[in-house]
């Protein structure tokens, strides 16, 4: 039987910081297979929904649900376990560990749920093989070029084998061509099954990458679009 319950549901979500309603009434589903991306102005509260469904930040009110789970209600423990476990994560400026040689960075996920060093070290070497950076798995970050940074948050990212890969403006501190690689890794991903929910400026990354548009103004969502990638 299809599973049809969705990866992600947000109901009626709101977070508010002082008098500002980040988001407003946010009601969303993404579905397995989905590649989901939340654009609009800076302000809008695309960071504050991505925080809500990564599990670093809670609802004012509304409920958030991710893999059945529910994280209103969960410890901060709990939270921390669904993050390793469950999610990964693609961070705009990359957030590697300088002090580790690439290889180290992306095991280190695996490492942190109890996978021996060996395992993890060997399925590292292995994604950072698909990705195309196996040649550096000895280089420390701050040797490698922006996409050869990205590509290798993707690899740590992926390293859990998550349901659901989260990323804020993957391609934000890209130039062209790396942002393209980035892109195109991301395309790909989707494409043999990864759920994926991102969200940026870019409307080129957008056309691309994603299967659906979400837009945010003032926290509210004010318009979604099915995308056709086959024309982009
Ligand atoms: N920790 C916080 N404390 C106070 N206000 C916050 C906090 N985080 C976000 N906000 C406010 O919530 C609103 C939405 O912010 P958010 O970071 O989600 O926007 P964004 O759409 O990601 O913007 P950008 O495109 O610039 O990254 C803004 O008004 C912002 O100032
Ligand atoms: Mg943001």
């Amino acid at each position: 039987m299809v599973n049809e319950d969705p990866v992600v549901r947000l109901d009626d979500v709101r977070r508010e910081f002082g008098d500002t309603a980040a988001l407003d009434g946010v009601s969303l589903d993404i579905l397995a297979g989905e590649a989901v991306a939340v654009m609009g102005p800076s302000g809008s509260g695309k960071s504050t929904l991505l925080n809500m469904v990564a599990g670093l930040d809670r609802a004012s009110a509304g409920s958030v649900t991710v893999l059945g789970e529910k994280l209103d209600t969960m410890s901060e423990g709990a939270l921390a376990r669904y993050r390793r476990r469950r999610i990964g994560m693609v961070f705009q400026f990359f957030n590697l560990l300088d002090d580790l040689p690439v290889l180290e960075n992306v095991a280190l996920s695996a490492r942190l749920i109890g996978t021996s060093a060996k395992k993890a070290r060997v399925r590292a070497l292995d994604l950072l093989d698909e990705l195309g950076v196996a040649d550096r798995a000895r280089a420390y970050p701050a040797v490698l070029s922006g996409g050869e940074r990205q590509r290798v948050g993707v690899a740590r990212a992926l390293m859990n084998r998550p349901a659901l890969l989260l990323a804020d403006e993957p391609t934000g501190a890209l130039d062209t061509r790396n942002g393209e690689q980035v892109m195109d890794l991301l395309l790909d991903l989707n494409q043999i099954g990864q759920t994926l929910l991102m969200v940026t400026h870019d409307q080129r990354l957008a056309d691309h990458c994603a299967s659906r548009s979400v837009e945010l103004v003032d926290g509210r969502i004010v318009r979604e679009r099915a995308l056709d990638r086959s024309r982009a």
